[in-house]
């Protein structure tokens, strides 16, 4: 059963005519598939897309091993390829064209122009042999920043990054920290399922970002990414954040200047942290997390969203040094914590539960491996629906089982 269905109306929006999406709720609210959407756009997977599977090999095999463009300018060098071969409308775009997309370029600071002409320059050096005509500076800056603010990344089951794509009609709806929709992907398709009640006439929201940290975090990361100050209920309400933001119990509590100085080391060592991934070795970022939890726990209790952040990155690293038990033990810390900051259906904990009663079967702990299955497979039989290869798969490691 289909329980949405999409009317489209012209509306101006920032001096641009764009369709609107106004959804009607046809039945009660099932979990089921509301619309399927093909990309204009994928990245990384190869399938069945000759054309510009064979863009970017002639362009690599030209590089060898100084082939190294972003993945950001990969994807615009297919749009651009891509608009060449196609006038018409394509099947992503049958309420919005990507040339109707948000730029904000007004709104640009120096630094993002930097990274800007940065993107235009690599795309020049690494796409000007193979596609010819590249648009102006002044089209590439436009196209990269509504590459920019409207596209999606792909991610596994578990979280893992898969690619970039563009999905305009996707891209149509608004964020919400409270979502009421989550947006899933099978292959190339974006697949958009309710996840909350939506009564008629209500509109429909998907996040945008990483829903784990309180309000101003989230505030600040919505701004400076896709510059809007988020109104929505769970940013005027805050219902959230103490719990994200919770103390350790001590005997003498903590100074509100010592919380939130502590606070500020929090957000420095996640900023560094994600700076050092990309030089230093897994044994020096693993005592980065160590080092860093304890500093914090001085002050944060175990279920801060800060601590959080930092234990799961330590649980990401020793995943990747196959430290099996070191995994599990904060995969163990997290998993409760972020069943109570995340909404009820998300993918950040699905893939939790996920990674951790993998790592419970690895680890020959059965019932507690099927226990965390379940769990995962609870959520994901909602956000991914019943009938993915993703939900497919884990019902069938629960099986193995019996
Ligand atoms: C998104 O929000 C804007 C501004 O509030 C509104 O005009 C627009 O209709 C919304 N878009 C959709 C798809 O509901
Ligand atoms: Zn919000």
């Amino acid at each position: 059963m289909l329980v949405f269905f999409l009317i489209h109306t012209n509306l101006k929006l920032n001096n641009k005519n764009i369709c609107c999406l106004f959804i009607s709720l046809l039945g009660p609210f099932t979990g089921l598939l509301i619309y399927d959407w093909s990309p204009l756009c994928f990245l990384s997977a190869q399938r069945g897309d000759w054309p510009m599977h064979k863009l970017e090999c002639v362009a690599m095999c030209a590089y060898g091993e100084n082939w190294c463009p972003s993945e950001t300018v990969r994807l615009v060098a297919r749009i651009i390829m891509k608009q060449r071969v196609t006038t018409d409308r394509t099947p992503s775009e049958r309420l919005l064209l990507l040339k109707e997309f948000e730029a904000h370029l007004d709104k640009m600071d120096s630094e993002k122009e930097e990274l800007n002409q940065a993107d235009i320059a690599a795309l020049h050096h690494f796409y000007s042999k193979h596609i010819s005509d590249l648009p102006d500076d002044q089209a590439l800056t436009e196209l990269f920043a509504q590459v920019n603010c409207n596209g999606f990344t792909i991610e596994d089951e578990e979280l893992s990054h898969l690619g970039s794509a563009v999905f305009p009609d996707v891209a149509l709806m608004n964020h919400s920290c409270s979502p009421n929709v989550i947006v899933t992907y099978k292959g190339t398709v974006a697949e958009v399922r309710a996840v909350q009640e939506i009564n008629p006439g209500e509109e429909i929201f998907d996040s945008y970002i990483d829903l784990l940290y309180p309000t101003e975090d989230r505030r600040e990361r919505l701004l400076d990414s896709y510059f809007f100050m988020c109104q929505c209920t769970e940013c005027t309400s805050r219902s959230k954040d103490k719990a994200k933001m919770e103390i350790r119990k001590l005997s003498s509590p903590p100074e509100p200047k010592e919380i939130q100085s502590m606070v500020h080391y929090a957000k420095n060592v996640i900023e560094e942290f994600r700076r050092a991934k990309h030089y230093k070795n897994p044994g020096e970022l693993l005592e980065m997390c160590e080092l860093s939890l304890e500093k914090m726990g001085a002050i944060f209790a175990d279920t801060n969203v800060y601590m959080l952040h930092m234990m799961y990155q330590a649980m990401g690293v020793c995943l990747y040094m196959q430290d099996w038990d070191g995994a599990m033990s904060y995969g163990e810390k997290i998993v409760q914590p972020y069943s109570v900051h995340y909404p009820t259906y998300s993918l950040n904990v699905a893939s939790m539960y996920l990674k951790l009663g993998r790592l419970y079967l690895g680890l020959e702990k059965k019932s507690q491996g099927v226990k965390a299955l379940k769990k995962a497979l609870a959520i994901m039989e909602v956000a991914h629906g019943k009938d993915h290869h993703y939900v497919a798969e884990v019902k069938r490691e629960i099986l193995d089982q019996k």
